[in-house]
């Protein structure tokens, strides 16, 4: 009632009907942090990037049939369960590049936000709460706070991360614009 009301007194005043309040800002926060280097250098199309500025891997690396290099040149053959050689080498367990569906490569913001929700394109998850989940506990997202060899972090804590995606989740994942 209060809202027809609302929408009416909008309507007479000749305002557009806006958006509900926040909305794609939403997703602002989150997009800062999967965005960032140590997360999206995972999700490329063929062959994962390195550093901050996300340059192509060095020693001629390639995704190969499974996302875990080609035959000859495992992801494993250098990275391990966890960081090594003093953080140079970073690891964490079961390391390769992100399924091709979910490449963010090339995408801006919205793209992004719409692959993430997209059970086509995200790994058959459903709902806002499975969407979560898997950034909650995964142990490649994980990593990217404790990166070794001094790398950025992400703009974030995790714990805030965490917090923002359940407030982006709770609105109905709304996109950018
Ligand atoms: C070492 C490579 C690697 C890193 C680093 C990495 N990911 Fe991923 N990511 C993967 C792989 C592999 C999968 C597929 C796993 C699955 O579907 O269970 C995946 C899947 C995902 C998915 C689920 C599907 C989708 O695209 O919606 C999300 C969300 C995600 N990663 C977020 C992140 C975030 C956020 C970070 C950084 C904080 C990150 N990843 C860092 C490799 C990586
Ligand atoms: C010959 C050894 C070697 C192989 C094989 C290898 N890597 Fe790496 N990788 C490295 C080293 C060393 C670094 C650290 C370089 C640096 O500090 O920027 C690195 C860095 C990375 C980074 C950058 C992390 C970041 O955000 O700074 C990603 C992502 C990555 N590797 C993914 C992979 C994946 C996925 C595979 C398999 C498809 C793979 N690597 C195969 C040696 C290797």
């Amino acid at each position: 009632m209060m809202r027809a009301l609302l929408l009416m007194c909008a309507a007479l005043a000749g305002v557009a009907q806006a958006a509900p309040k926040g909305d794609g800002k939403l997703f602002d926060p989150v997009a800062s942090v999967v965005m960032s280097p140590r997360c999206i250098n995972c999700h490329q199309v063929e062959a994962p990037h390195q550093k901050d500025i996300g340059i192509v891997h060095a020693q001629q690396v390639v995704r190969g049939a499974d996302g875990h290099g080609s035959a000859v040149l495992h992801c494993a053959a250098c990275h391990q369960a966890s960081n090594s050689a003093q953080g140079r080498v970073p690891g964490a367990p079961n390391w390769h590049l992100a399924p091709l569906s979910m490449k963010w490569q090339g995408l801006d913001k919205k793209g992004v936000c719409q692959q993430m929700k997209d059970p086509k394109r995200n790994g058959n998850r459903k709902t806002g709460e499975q969407v979560i989940e898997h950034m909650k506990t995964d142990p490649l997202v994980l990593w990217a706070w404790n990166p070794g060899a001094q790398r950025t972090l992400p703009p974030m804590s995790h714990e805030d991360f965490i917090k923002a995606l359940e407030t982006w989740a709770d609105a109905g994942m709304p996109c950018p614009q």
